[in-house]
């Protein structure tokens, strides 16, 4: 993979224990593209045309055009920026210190806090759901978007209302570590390039996600670049799909694929927007479930655990009483750990 005409290139890229292979990138015209996005499967979009009104996007464009209103910005001592839920921090976890901090401030305060820093500041990271609050020439912006591509394939797929669009301005070399979301996603590059790594749900038992209850559930224990194999032995099993996403590209995420999304080093800050749908009603359930089917209905079950106990430190124990030595048993070679 080599994306130097495009403006990055391979060495730029950290090393990994796991092998990947490319992404396809396609045009939105080409019927394979359709058809990976009814499989379920990532593929990079080259020419949906659905953010060009906002390929304009820059610091200052944004920062004259946002508003006024505080936004959501994320602090880190390092590049890494894991996600937590602040309501399960209330609920079931009192003590858990939170990797970064949420500081709420105005956009141009973002942008001078950004461009004032330097090597040893701590990192920021700007993570907003773009709202009414913005401004005129925002809303002018994001009406232009390509909606009439998107209704049509949201129909065909099936897929539920769009909840959301997160817009994400980040500093070159920050980390969104790996995890999957409950949502179908429209990942759309606007300003400078984002590597994005994908495993398929049946990785789910190859990384280890955190209990549901705790504040990084959907989040992978996993660290890449510190990788623990003595404590998480099947990640060394592990093979995923890259790409690296440019100016004007869209990433379809399928729900329940884990990803990575790290913006280049040296190459300024990413400039993104995601557009997330809900998945669609199953019409006809087939046996075997699929992957993502299953890890859905494990979600489920650690939920209604946990309803039943209250108490987390009492939902392993049950589990553990209720599969060792009942439902577990010699497993063929190299099958352990495939969902
Ligand atoms: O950092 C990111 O762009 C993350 C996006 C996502 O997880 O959807
Ligand atoms: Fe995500």
């Amino acid at each position: 993979m080599n994306g130097s005409a495009s403006g990055w290139e391979k060495r730029q890229l950290n090393k990994y224990f796991f092998n990947t292979e490319p992404i396809p990138r396609l045009s939105c015209h080409d019927p394979l593209a359709e058809e990976l996005i009814a499989q379920e499967k990532p593929v990079v979009l080259t020419d949906t045309k659905l953010c060009d009104s906002a390929l304009k996007w820059d610091l200052d464009y944004l920062a004259e055009n946002m508003g006024s209103e505080k936004y959501m910005v994320f602090v880190s001592k390092d590049n890494k920026f894991k996600y937590y839920d602040e309501a399960k921090i209330r609920q079931y976890s009192s003590n858990f210190i939170p990797p970064t901090r949420r500081v709420d401030m105005s956009f141009p305060e973002f942008v001078r806090k950004l461009k004032e820093w330097k090597e040893g500041d701590e990192r920021i990271y700007l993570q907003q759901g773009l709202n009414n609050t913005v401004g005129q020439a925002i809303v002018m912006d994001f009406l232009q978007f390509n909606w009439e591509w998107l209704n049509v394939l949201q129909k065909k797929n099936n897929w539920g209302p769009l909840t959301s669009n997160l817009l994400l301005v980040g500093m070159e070399s920050n980390i969104t570590p790996v995890h999957y979301d409950e949502q179908q996603n429209f990942f759309c590059q606007l300003v400078g390039y984002k590597r994005c790594i994908l495993f398929a749900p049946e990785y789910y038992d190859r990384l280890y996600p955190y209990p549901v209850y705790h504040p990084h559930d959907r989040q992978s224990q996993v660290d890449f670049e510190n990788p623990d194999f003595e404590r998480f032995p099947g990640m060394t099993h592990l093979e995923g799909v890259e790409t690296v996403l440019g100016p004007g590209e869209v990433l379809h995420i399928p729900m329940y694929w884990w990803h990575q999304i790290e913006s280049l080093p040296n190459r300024g800050h990413t400039v993104s927007v995601n557009f997330w749908y809900k998945g669609g009603p199953t019409e006809k359930v087939e046996h075997p479930l699929k992957p993502q089917q299953k890890l859905a209905v494990m979600r489920n079950i650690e939920k209604m655990l946990l309803e039943a106990l209250k108490d987390p430190a009492e939902v392993g124990p049950l589990l553990r009483a209720l599969v060792i030595g009942r439902y577990t048993g010699q497993v063929a070679e190299g099958q352990e750990g495939k969902l």
